[in-house]
């Protein structure tokens, strides 16, 4: 399997099976250690700081080395078949430390738990405890039923749970970026995907909580947010009686409002819902990035309708028409899944024309993974041979590496705001930070500027994932 993904905080897939460490919660302290790793999307990586909140409450305290943890999480994902096996892998692994400490608690939590349910504790023998996303509530009991000899699982689906309440502990941040979750589940069922099974009915998170949530992370000195959700343009709010309704846009201009330094940013957007109301929002707040992630996931009509993703090409292409007349500096990512049930040859090259018109700014790529129980895997045969499905993904990851150099060069000899967000990973003498488009700039360090502030940056070369200039006064 070949899944292209380009750094990007939102979509880092490269990011799974990072070990997610909290300082000591002290004066708490119940003598417990617990390790935590993540796999999947940003909700997840979110949902991972709201456990470490509610387990910190608790006395637990995080550890990075799980062979001194005395409770193992990991928060997985069903999303593509190599996504569950990397994490039935990781599990081989924690047993040796379990045999060694015996007592030792070995937590699934998140996607995978929710799809497999019980099953999980059949299948792999060493767990203890089996918690799906919206039962993370439940924990302390669950841990509470394991210490006393049982088996535990949770996987009850929510329609009005959103954490609104729980401060998320923030877990290895570097205090500039952090994620805001503002809804959870979906409703799409587009036919490929697992998650409308796995997180459930969508629902939106009360914009107070949001507000009051970002405006703590800038009082706390955070300068940027992402708000998440599968697809936040459906992010919808109402007061009890009525009288006040939220919608994206309005979301949007609520957490702008905050300060002039808090820079927003915000992922999914879904190409059926996204409207001129989010776009001119985006267009009259300084502080809204640039940059919108319109997963197209085929530029074939009758591909996307056997997707079940509700638009056609021509409606995706209005809606990039839209945004570079509103934004004609927006840039623009997307996903595309190669090789879905009875795609043609011609119907991929609809795909490459699309990318071809667009010109994204970064792709992330995937061949088609049937997942058992979706709408596609009950209706359609999986029937295009993977190296069929490889070598389109080839194709297109070869034409989309173009694209982007393309698009980073055009932005050389430009000055760009770049927020600090640290060293570069390869040199302490340089800085790294993104631009409003979401472009990853490194330059020379200069003493007067430090990681979160905003600094002026030229670009003066690239490659196809990064821009290299200086600062400039
Ligand atoms: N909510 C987002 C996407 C969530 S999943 C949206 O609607 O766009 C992230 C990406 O994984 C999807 O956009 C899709 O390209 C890919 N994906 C989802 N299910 C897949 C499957 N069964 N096989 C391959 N790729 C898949
Ligand atoms: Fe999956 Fe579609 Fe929902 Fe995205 S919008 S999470 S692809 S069902
Ligand atoms: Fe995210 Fe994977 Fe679940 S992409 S919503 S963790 S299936």
């Amino acid at each position: 399997m070949i899944d292209l993904v380009i750094p990007d905080k939102a979509h880092d897939e490269s990011r799974q099976g990072e070990a997610l460490v909290l300082d000591p919660v002290v004066g708490k302290n119940n003598g417990r250690k617990l390790y935590i790793e993540s796999y999947g999307c940003a909700m997840n990586f979110s949902d991972s700081e709201i456990v470490a909140s509610i387990l910190s409450e608790q006395g637990f305290e995080t550890t990075s080395d799980y062979t001194s943890a005395d409770v193992i999480f990991i928060n997985t994902c069903s999303i593509r078949e190599n996504a569950e096996t990397r994490v039935r892998n990781r599990l081989k692994e924690f047993k040796a430390a379990k045999t060694s400490r015996p007592g030792m608690v070995v937590g699934v939590l998140g996607c995978m738990a929710e799809r497999l349910k019980a099953k999980f504790l059949e299948e792999e023998k060493l767990v203890d405890v089996v918690v799906g996303p919206d039962a993370y509530r439940d924990l302390p009991n669950l841990i509470d039923q394991v210490d006393s000899g049982q088996k535990a699982v949770n996987v009850l689906l929510s329609r009005e749970e959103t954490y609104a309440d729980i401060s998320p502990v923030r877990l290895n941040s570097n205090g500039i970026n952090a994620f805001v979750s503002i809804m959870r589940g979906c409703d799409n069922m587009c036919s490929f995907c697992v998650v409308p099974f796995t997180r459930g009915r969508e629902r939106s998170r009360d914009p107070f909580s949001i507000v009051q949530e970002a405006t703590d992370l800038f009082n706390s000195g955070y300068r940027e947010v992402t708000l998440l959700g599968q697809n936040v343009d459906s992010y919808k709010w109402q007061n009890d009686d009525e009288s006040q309704k939220v919608n994206f846009a309005n979301l949007l201009e609520r957490v702008a409002l905050i300060n002039p330094e808090l820079r927003i940013r915000f992922s999914t957007s879904h190409p059926k819902d996204i409207t001129d109301e989010v776009l001119y929002t985006m267009a009259k707040y300084d502080n809204i990035c640039k940059y919108i992630h319109l997963p197209v996931q085929s530029g074939n009509t009758r591909v996307l309708d056997l997707m079940n993703r509700t638009y056609t090409r021509d409606w995706y292409i209005n809606r990039i028409d839209a945004i570079r007349r509103i934004m004609p500096d927006c840039a623009i990512s997307t996903d595309i899944i190669t090789g879905f049930c009875t795609e043609t040859d011609e119907e991929h090259k609809e795909t490459v024309s699309m990318m071809e018109y667009v010109q994204y700014d970064f792709a992330y790529m995937f061949m088609y993974s049937e997942r058992p129980g979706t709408l596609a895997a009950k209706r359609y045969a999986d029937d295009i041979p993977e190296p069929v499905k490889a070598a389109r993904l080839t194709e297109i990851v070869a034409l989309q590496q173009k694209y982007s150099l393309v698009r980073l060069q055009a932005q050389i000899g430009k000055v760009q705001r770049v927020l600090i967000e640290g060293f570069s990973k390869k040199s302490k003498n340089d800085y790294a930070g993104r631009t409003d488009q979401n472009a990853m700039m490194v330059f020379p360090v200069d003493e007067r500027f430090k990681p979160g502030m905003y600094v002026n940056v030229i670009a003066e070369r690239s490659t196809s994932a990064t821009l290299m200039g200086h600062i400039i006064d």
